[in-house]
């Protein structure tokens, strides 16, 4: 007998994580819908489906329900990946900039999760796998509006992960350290409105940040969580991926200010 192919969705399938977890998933035969909001640019180079969705856009989302069902009959697992990265130090980010950040990560996600639900719902199963972060978990300097938009997710999605219970449907986060991708370079740094009094502590925290960066590895356990989070049966709420992810969730929790001494040294430290 020949198992039913198992359908799953990727927003943000064009680059980075989003792509390689596609990528994936298509070669161990999962049927694939990517996302991208210029799918034009990047099809001929895929071997799945890339439909068009700008989370920022809300008719696109509205759209897309319809769209993808056009394409496939049943969808057993959403991966909300799409998302990018504002960096800044917090009072010199414009809220408007801060605004923009919550807009895709947060409301964005959010409304895509929506608009799939009653479909969902109808089928009375399916997953919902959120790409949040570490730092949803614990924050950093220069990363105040991200790290915000990722501590959101996880509120929300730890609620909606009890309200959709009934309906067999799993509600799953998984939350990355720094990893290489093309987030460095796509995303937004706030510029233009620098207070004198944070210039020694901004090159640092620039060059911190840099440092992270250039050292991040290759995201092949990020493709391995969201892995094995598809293929679990009843998988838990978080999955954190990286090394030494749990000593710092540890730290945190039972250890504060050590956990805010090591940073502040690090970010002392980077020249
Ligand atoms: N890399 C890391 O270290 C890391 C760590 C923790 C969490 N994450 C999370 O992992 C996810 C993927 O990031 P990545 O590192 O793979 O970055 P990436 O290489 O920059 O990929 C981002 C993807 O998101 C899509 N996207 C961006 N804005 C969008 C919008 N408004 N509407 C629809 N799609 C949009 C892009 O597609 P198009 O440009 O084609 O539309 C692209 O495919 C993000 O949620 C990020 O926050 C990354």
């Amino acid at each position: 007998m020949e198992l039913k192919k198992q359908t799953v969705l990727v927003t943000g399938a064009s680059s980075g994580i989003g792509l390689l977890v596609a990528g994936k998933l298509h070669e161990n035969g999962y049927q694939v819908i990517g996302t991208s909001r210029n799918p034009e640019k990047h099809q001929a180079r895929l071997p799945f489906k890339l439909l068009p969705l700008d989370l920022n856009v809300d008719h696109s989302i509205a759209s897309f329900g319809k769209h993808l069902f056009s394409e496939i009959k049943t969808l057993d697992v959403l991966i909300n990946n799409a998302g990018y990265l504002v960096n800044g130090l917090a009072e010199e980010t414009p809220i408007e900039l801060g605004k923009q950040q919550f807009e895709t990560n947060f409301w964005g996600t959010i409304k895509l999760t929506n608009e799939l639900l009653p479909y969902f719902r109808k089928q009375k199963h399916g997953k919902i796998i959120t790409i949040g972060s570490l730092l949803g978990l614990v924050s950093l300097p220069y990363v105040s509006y991200y790290a915000a938009s990722k501590h959101a997710l996880e509120g929300y999605f730890k609620a909606l992960r009890f309200e959709l219970n009934q309906f067999n449907i799993k509600v799953v986060m998984v939350e990355p350290m720094s990893f290489k991708t093309n987030i460095g370079e796509s995303g937004t740094v706030a510029t233009g409105k620098n207070i004198a009094d944070y210039d020694p502590f901004r090159k640092k925290v620039v060059a911190y940040t840099q440092q992270t960066f250039e050292k991040a590895p290759e995201p092949a356990p990020v493709i391995d969580a969201l892995l094995r989070a598809v293929r679990e049966k009843n998988p838990t709420f978080g999955f954190p991926v990286g090394k030494g992810s749990s000593i710092i969730l540890l730290l945190q929790h039972f250890a504060y200010k050590l956990f805010e001494k090591s940073i502040l040294k690090s970010v002392n430290a980077s020249k």
